[in-house]
């Protein structure tokens, strides 16, 4: 572990953000929410209309690897009707790659109220939702054939909650497909410096600490009625997107007046996502976090 580099950055950091405030920072889905309003501009520069990792083969990033979760959950679409939800659906990059390419199916894609959601156009075959992961009651019991989601249910407080929302919703024999990050261990068996570290590279995205053991996902999946579970650990293949994420959070903070520049005429937490950047190529070298692909299907 890079603790004296990781204590420069963390140093330089706080004289543009106050991290201790960060570490305090709220997480419920109406701060997730206004965080997401706030920064869509930053998100919309650095990653256009996709907001997650790409995944890549080579070792090197390309614009395209951002397509490639939307291509792995495209394996779970067949020919006969289907009805899909994507939960957390940001600016619907995945859901309407897919629709395109899916005229003949049916998709939903639900977000938080309050992040503008509903400003995003869609498809003719995409409903547009907002709503919590957390209560799906808003749709059916047994009404999906297939419910996916990417780098979104890291915000949930209880990821057990939402495996168990999924669940109610999905028809048996259905699919959910997951891409997120998770601790590799309990926060309990982290250092102080650790849990520190990683608790204010989660902070700059406004992602809660709590649940985010990857050991408990099979556990809340077996207890809600999942079975063929396959948890794959895809952190290689982000690596170049970190790396790139690196270079652009270096940038901003090594030009000083660009960033207070944001800071001044956005809103003051713009470029917070730039903590993150600057912090999450360590936590995945120091092995404390890693990146996964989930698939489980309901029994
Ligand atoms: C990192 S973005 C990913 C967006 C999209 N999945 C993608 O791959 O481009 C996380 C998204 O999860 C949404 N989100 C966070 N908590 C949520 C919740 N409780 N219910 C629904 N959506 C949520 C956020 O509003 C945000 O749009």
């Amino acid at each position: 572990m890079q603790e004296q580099e990781i204590e420069d950055r963390l140093r330089i950091m706080g004289n543009f953000f106050d991290l201790d405030a960060l570490l305090e920072a709220r997480t419920d889905p109406e701060d997730v929410g206004r965080y997401y309003r706030l920064s869509d501009f930053a998100y919309r520069l650095f990653m256009g209309r996709t907001i997650h990792m790409g995944l890549s083969d080579d070792g090197f990033y390309h614009k395209e690897d951002l397509l490639k979760p939307a291509q792995f959950v495209e394996r779970y679409i067949g020919t006969e009707p289907m009805n899909i939800l994507e939960v957390g659906a940001g600016r619907i990059g995945n859901t309407r790659y897919l629709a395109k390419r899916h005229p003949e199916q049916h998709f939903t894609a639900l977000d938080l109220p309050g992040r503008g959601f509903l400003k995003n156009r869609a498809p003719r075959n995409v409903k547009l939702v907002e709503g919590d992961y957390s209560d799906l009651s808003l749709f059916p019991e047994n009404s999906f054939d297939l419910v996916y989601g990417v780098e979104t249910i890291c915000y949930a407080h209880s990821k057990e909650r939402v495996i168990a929302e999924c669940s109610k919703v999905l028809k048996p024999g259905g699919w959910l497909v997951i891409f997120d990050g998770y601790n590799t261990k309990p926060q309990e068996q982290m250092t102080e410096f650790e849990r520190r570290f990683t608790s204010i590279a989660c902070a700059g995205m406004r992602v809660t600490t709590k649940d985010q053991y990857i050991g408990n996902i099979p556990l809340y999946l077996e207890k809600h009625g999942f079975g063929d579970i396959e948890i794959c650990d895809v952190t290689q293949q982000i690596r170049p997107t970190l790396r790139r994420l690196d270079r652009v959070a270096c940038y901003a903070f090594m030009h000083p007046r660009f960033l207070r520049f944001c800071q001044r005429h956005f809103a003051p937490d713009v470029m917070i996502n730039a903590v993150s950047g600057w912090l999450m190529l360590f936590t995945v070298d120091g092995h404390l976090q890693e990146y996964d692909r989930i698939v489980a299907r309901k029994k």
